[in-house]
């Protein structure tokens, strides 16, 4: 009776913070952490190991400070790739979206330009690429890819 009389009480508690006016603040304080957005297919392609991303529809992508994230299998094996596209003020680059340490997706925070782990260990990575904190002591791989009018071409 009295864990459902916490329940309900949190329920109210939660609906009064969705509903709270400084709800915007909340998120602010949360830092400039993107969540990347998957594409759907039609979004992009995948053909002969190369990602292409069609920037008309997947017209958020043009805007500085986004992020994408795309999900696939290759080949006979059904290898999963995971690959993060992120616009950033320096253009457009790609990741394996796998962190070194223990393979979690990454998010993008902008006020630092880096890559973060969605893990608890909150490894963290330069936009090269690099470790700026472990637990993850690899770097993250860099996927080459190139521009063409409204295409990104990403390379495994
Ligand atoms: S999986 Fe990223 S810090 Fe462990």
């Amino acid at each position: 009776m009295k864990r459902r009389l916490f329940f309900r009480k949190c329920g109210v508690i939660t609906t009064t913070i969705s509903l709270c006016p400084f709800e915007n603040f909340a998120i602010e304080l949360d830092g400039n952490k993107i969540t990347p957005t998957k594409l759907s297919e039609g979004q992009y392609i995948v053909k002969n190991e190369i990602v292409r991303v069609d920037l008309n529809k997947a017209d958020f992508l043009k805007s500085v400070n986004t992020a994408a994230k795309i999900n696939y299998t290759l080949g006979k094996k059904k290898s999963k790739l995971k690959v993060l596209i992120i616009h950033s003020n320096s253009g457009y680059k790609a990741f394996e979206n796998r962190c070194t340490h223990g393979g979690m997706e990454l998010k993008y925070l902008t006020d630092t330009e880096e890559l973060r782990c969605t893990s608890f260990g909150h490894s963290r990575f330069d936009l090269n690429g690099n470790v700026r904190k472990g637990p993850a002591s690899k770097n993250l791989k860099i996927l080459k890819l190139s521009q063409e009018d409204q295409s990104l071409i990403i390379y495994k």
